[in-house]
């Protein structure tokens, strides 16, 4: 059988073929053979910093872009006190944390950030991740146990599933933000101990989780909740507690989970909640317990965009007002952006190979945004995805629209006609 690669995506190639676990299946190194031209997207060299305008590498040389890619929503990525922040740590603390934090690799730097999150978020206490991939699973799989059920969202993010699977829990999912699906769900297995799994923005599809109806269903079944704020802490509410604050739910919440890669520019995770519980899960939570600490270096440095966050407001309001001129332009120009309402953006394309020619067109005409296959969105649903940041000036943003206006916009006629 010599199947039509066009046809085929990541989710054919999960069943082990051949007597070597090894060896990579032969119709998946031909598959990526045949579509060397669209896998060329992927891992792009930064040459530069996280920047509104930044470098990479394209077709083997150095291609400027306008970046759409980075989650450095609000710029302390590449923030001088950030940066200074780090510098100085690395003098006084060194490289690496060496150790996990639970035998050697805690500082007084760690310490204090778990002390100053707990106190931003309003919770009792806080522990830190070396990814925020860990955080997410590593919580999931540290509290939930084999008789539970963990109840998630259908868009959730793998590091949520992952968790669910790793803890060896029943794992029920509900339709993406629908409450009477979540009451299906929970109905299903009452008289279990069952944790709603949300997220505060969705990271793909970039719409709000619907919290408080959601959160009302799980109450009512006696269901504890679950969410994710990995895009939305220090980027959303009016004093940058997430999506949470926005939508007032933060008190029907027990645990805030988080990361350090998005708004703070980055690197971790975080979970926040009652010291009980997280004393029990700093030694149930094996990406915590069995893994090195984060780099002090990088923890002095989310000590200062914390500091930055909380202290500069107006970084988000400049994100949320680029944000909603970007949405507005595209709208303007008939580009399908999902059920976004938020910084962000699905720019839906639906076919796979127009979305990877796409790509090509944009990264030659100097746009870097980044090309989302199947399965992390369906497959009508093929898109690139766009953030926007508080970084970006009005040029920036109107260069951008020029240049979707003339690659897409005709192919989306085109493809409409
Ligand atoms: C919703 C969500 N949760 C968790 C993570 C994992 O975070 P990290 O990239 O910091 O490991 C991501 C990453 O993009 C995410 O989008």
């Amino acid at each position: 059988m010599n199947p039509d690669p066009a046809k085929l995506s990541l989710g054919n190639f999960l069943v082990g073929e051949g007597l070597d676990p090894l060896q990579a299946p032969a119709m998946f190194t031909k598959w990526m053979e045949a579509g060397a031209w669209a896998v060329e997207l992927y891992e792009p060299e930064m040459l530069a910093t996280a920047d509104a305008r930044t470098t990479i590498t394209y077709d083997g040389k150095p291609q400027s872009v306008i970046n759409f890619c980075s989650y450095n929503y609000l710029g302390l990525a590449n923030h001088p006190e950030v940066i200074a922040a780090a510098h100085d740590a690395l003098t006084t603390h060194g490289l690496g944390a060496c150790g996990s934090p639970m035998l050697s690799g805690m500082t007084d730097l760690h310490r204090e950030l778990e002390r100053k999150m707990a106190k931003f978020l309003g919770r009792e206490d806080a522990m830190l991740f070396n990814s925020g991939f860990g955080g997410a699973l590593g919580t999931i799989s540290g509290l939930l146990r084999k008789s539970d059920v963990a109840v998630l969202d259908n868009r959730s993010h793998l590091s949520l599933r992952d968790g669910a699977t790793l803890s060896r829990c029943r794992a029920e999912k509900f339709e993406h933000n629908d409450p009477a699906s979540l009451a299906v769900s929970l109905g299903r297995n009452m008289g279990k101990r069952q944790l709603v799994v949300i997220e505060g923005i969705y990271s793909m599809d970039g719409d709000f989780g619907n919290l408080e109806k959601l959160i009302t269903v799980a109450e009512e079944h006696g269901a504890s909740v679950f969410i994710d704020e990995a895009h939305s802490t220090l980027a959303c509410g009016e004093h940058g507690r997430g999506a949470a604050e926005k939508f007032g739910v933060e008190d029907r919440v027990r645990l805030t989970y988080g990361t350090f890669s998005k708004a703070f520019g980055a690197l971790g995770g975080f979970v926040a909640g009652s010291k009980e519980t997280l004393r029990y899960l700093r030694f149930y939570a094996h990406p915590y317990v069995y893994s090195c600490a984060l780099p002090p270096v990088v923890v002095a440095g989310i000590l200062q965009a914390l500091e930055i966050g909380q202290s500069q407001p107006e970084l988000r309001t400049k994100l949320w007002e680029n944000a909603d001129y970007f949405h507005r332009q595209l709208r303007g120009l008939g580009i399908d952006t999902g059920n976004s309402t938020t910084y962000v953006m699905p720019l839906v394309i639906g076919d796979r190979e127009r979305m990877y020619r796409l790509g090509h067109e944009l990264r030659a005409r100097g746009l870097w945004v980044a090309p989302v296959d199947y399965p992390a969105v369906p497959n009508d649903r093929i898109c690139f995805r766009a953030c926007v940041t508080a970084l970006h000036t009005r040029a920036d943003l109107d260069e951008a629209l020029n240049i979707l206006e003339d690659t897409l916009v005709p192919n989306l006629i085109a493809q409409n006609a």
